[in-house]
């Protein structure tokens, strides 16, 4: 995809408030979204996130009661909900857990990984338990940013969401059990005809950076 390409794509979303119910998206699509996702970068690549895909209708209705008021349209009209979770428990077994899988998949010996392993280890215990939390989540958030490039590029809509009572979120999803909590959601579908949000031109703000030397 070419960047002109890839700014049109950005151009044609939007955060879309009513998706056509009739419509799934189809399997291979939503695999190359996930990824995307997948392959979204985070610091120290330790990837401290997961993502949920549900596209069972039943499943997805469990969770309105627990979605603020406005977001429900989304969530009674989607295609599939994607929900991105952290761990509330990061620490030693997080680093140790993940230089496993790391080692195993190169084919070299765990030992060889100490150095990073120490550094890692010094990196979040440097972090307060609650900011070990929020430091997830700004990963978790920019896979999300992946996550809603990437449906743009494969012309799916998408709709983030943060409207979500998030301890709801985690009971229904028996979250807790795992250590884990609910950071941010996204709706994806294919909007609706009638959607209004459609016809609302998009604004930003000017950007104020130039090249530096012009
Ligand atoms: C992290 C995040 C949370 C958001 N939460 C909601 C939400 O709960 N409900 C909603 O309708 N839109 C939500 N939005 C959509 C924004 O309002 C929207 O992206 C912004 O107004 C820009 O409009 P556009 O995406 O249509 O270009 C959220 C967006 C982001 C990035």
């Amino acid at each position: 995809m070419s960047a002109k390409d890839f700014l049109e794509a950005l151009r044609w979303r939007y955060a879309t408030k009513l998706f056509d119910a009739t419509r799934p998206i189809p399997a291979d699509v939503l695999a190359q979204i996930v990824e995307a996702t997948r392959l979204s970068p985070s610091s120290v690549n330790l990837q401290p996130y997961r993502l949920m895909l549900l596209t069972e209708r039943d499943r997805i209705d469990a969770l309105i009661p627990a979605t603020w008021l406005p977001n429900r349209p989304k969530l009674q009209s989607c295609a599939a909900l994607a929900v991105l979770t952290v761990p509330t428990d990061l620490g030693d077994h997080t680093v140790e857990a993940f230089l496993d899988q790391v080692a195993a998949h190169k084919g070299i010996p765990r030992e060889s990984l100490a150095e990073v392993e120490a550094k890692a280890k010094g990196f979040l215990m440097a972090m307060t338990p609650e900011a070990r939390i929020e430091w997830a989540r700004r990963q978790a958030f920019l896979a999300l940013g992946t996550l809603l490039s990437a449906c743009a590029a494969a012309r799916v809509d998408s709709c983030p969401m943060e409207g979500f009572v998030a301890e709801n979120y985690d009971r229904a999803l028996g979250l807790p059990e795992q250590r884990m909590t609910t950071a941010v959601l996204v709706a994806l579908g294919y909007r609706d005809a009638d959607d209004p949000a459609a016809a609302i031109p998009k604004y930003r703000r000017t950007i104020t950076a130039e090249p530096s030397g012009s």
